[in-house]
């Protein structure tokens, strides 16, 4: 059987651990790419494989998972604009210069046009800021330049964005050409040194692909992340990945449910966790020909009072606690976002636990309990978490995605399966709604 074979090709070209698309995903790939170049014999195509460039990039296209959508992890683009604001107000990027963010891995452009829609809304103007946006799939950034996104690209309870920044087109929505025109797609490789440009950035968005890598990749691709960012930079992972970047140079940032970092040393040095609000941003230009809109992430409260998103809501909720204790039990909640956000994961882990205790079972701390333990390697404890949410929460798709990637990890092939079927089930629903 060729599947060491690929399984080898894959971990060398872009850095993939298989077993985090399972035996299952690879076999499925395989057989697609074999389909599409009509061999039946696996090592006849693994012959042509290892020799045709182009039939590499086919193979990565068909492999990756591309899952993403607009302002996935809201806070950590309200995040993002602060900081970018408080750099251009501390004289970090100079009169004059656009800030440089970057988006990689950009999947289908839904994280960069984001970027791009959330900086015009605190009122930057197109001059002010440039994105790249870089990928290893070709298939997906053919995808990001067409543009035209459906239901499924549009998750969450707040989608008031979408008529503000988009056009209703045949097959979906696409962004306004405005919005397209901040942005500048390439292809490229997280770990190939050579392809991504040497002017460092001040804001990266590396999310959601960290969690593909094995150990040793996850180190140099975050070696590789610290020499891209600008010594003032801020750093944007996954939720999955927040206790990485603390073993590689880097220091939380400490703003909830956002996964921002800085390099260690500039991050001790930010006066404050969070960076001024909104309303004492530098005066700044609106973009041309469309009113002021409100941001569109519903985060202009402080942070010490923000709802848990939709998502992280039980589906039935209990009857609401008198305030006082509401009050504590968000701030009991936010002690073990905290301690999650900062990497202190036996801390957030003992949090959830107290918080579970104190204020009764609920789908935004176990949720909170299986990311902690699944980023502190407690792999048991973070299945039994996931599953207590789907109890509460039986449509959670984070909770649905994180138990089928455990699952197929620990080589429970059928269990990930029906986590997955369920997942696609209730996508599919939300795209025909
Ligand atoms: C799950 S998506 C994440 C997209 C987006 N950042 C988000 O969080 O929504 C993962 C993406 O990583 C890309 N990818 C995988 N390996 C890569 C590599 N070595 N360099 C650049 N992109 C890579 C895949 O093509 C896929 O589009």
């Amino acid at each position: 059987m060729i599947l060491d074979e690929v399984e080898q090709l894959l971990h060398e070209r872009i850095g993939l651990d298989a077993g985090t698309v399972g035996v299952s995903g690879l076999n499925y790939a395989l057989k697609q790419r074999m389909a599409a170049c009509a061999i039946t014999d696996p090592s006849l195509y693994w012959r042509r494989l290892a020799v045709t460039p182009q039939e590499q990039q086919e193979l990565i296209n068909a492999v990756i998972v591309p899952e993403t959508w607009f302002f996935r992890d809201p806070k950590a683009f309200v995040a993002m604009t602060r900081q970018a604001l408080a750099m251009r107000a501390k004289g970090e990027v100079a009169e004059g210069r656009a800030l440089r963010l970057i988006s990689l891995p950009c999947s289908t452009g839904e994280e960069p046009y984001s970027m791009a829609m959330a900086l015009f809304d605190v009122g930057l103007a197109a001059s002010d800021f440039v994105i790249d946006a870089i990928d290893i799939s070709t298939r997906n950034l053919a995808a990001a330049a067409q543009a035209v996104y459906g239901r499924n690209s549009f998750r969450g309870a707040d989608l008031e964005f979408r008529a503000r920044h988009f056009n209703a087109v045949e097959g979906g929505y696409r962004p306004h050409a405005e919005i397209r025109r901040q942005v500048r797609f390439r292809h490229g490789n997280l770990l190939d040194p050579l392809r991504i440009d040497a002017e460092p950035y001040d804001v990266v968005f590396c999310r959601n692909l960290l969690i593909y890598f094995d150990r040793d990749t996850q180190e140099r691709a975050l070696d590789r992340l610290h020499r891209m960012l600008a010594p003032h930079g801020v750093l944007l992972v996954g939720s999955g990945e927040a206790g990485l970047p603390l073993t590689c140079g880097f220091s939380s940032l400490r703003i909830p449910m956002a996964f921002a970092f800085a390099k260690r040393g500039a991050a001790e040095r930010q006066p404050q966790p969070v960076p001024p609000p909104l309303a004492a941003a530098p005066a700044v230009r609106k973009p041309p020909a469309r009113p002021a809109p409100a941001v569109p992430l519903r985060t202009r409260t402080p942070p010490s009072r923000t709802a848990p998103p939709p998502h992280l809501t039980p589906s039935a909720p209990p009857a609401p606690a008198p305030a006082p204790l509401r009050d504590a039990a968000d701030e009991s909640l936010e002690t073990v976002e905290r301690a999650a956000n900062e990497g202190r994961l036996g801390e957030a882990r003992q949090a959830a636990r107290r918080h579970i205790d104190a204020f009764g079972p609920s789908a935004a701390a176990l949720y909170l309990l299986g990311l902690a333990c699944d980023a502190d390697g407690a792999a048991d404890e973070a299945v039994e978490a996931y599953r207590k949410v789907l109890y509460l929460a039986p449509d959670h798709r984070e909770a649905l995605a994180h138990l089928a990637l455990l699952l197929r990890q620990r080589g429970d092939l059928a269990g990930a399966k029906a986590f997955s079927d369920r997942l696609g089930r209730l996508e599919k629903r939300s795209e025909r709604r």
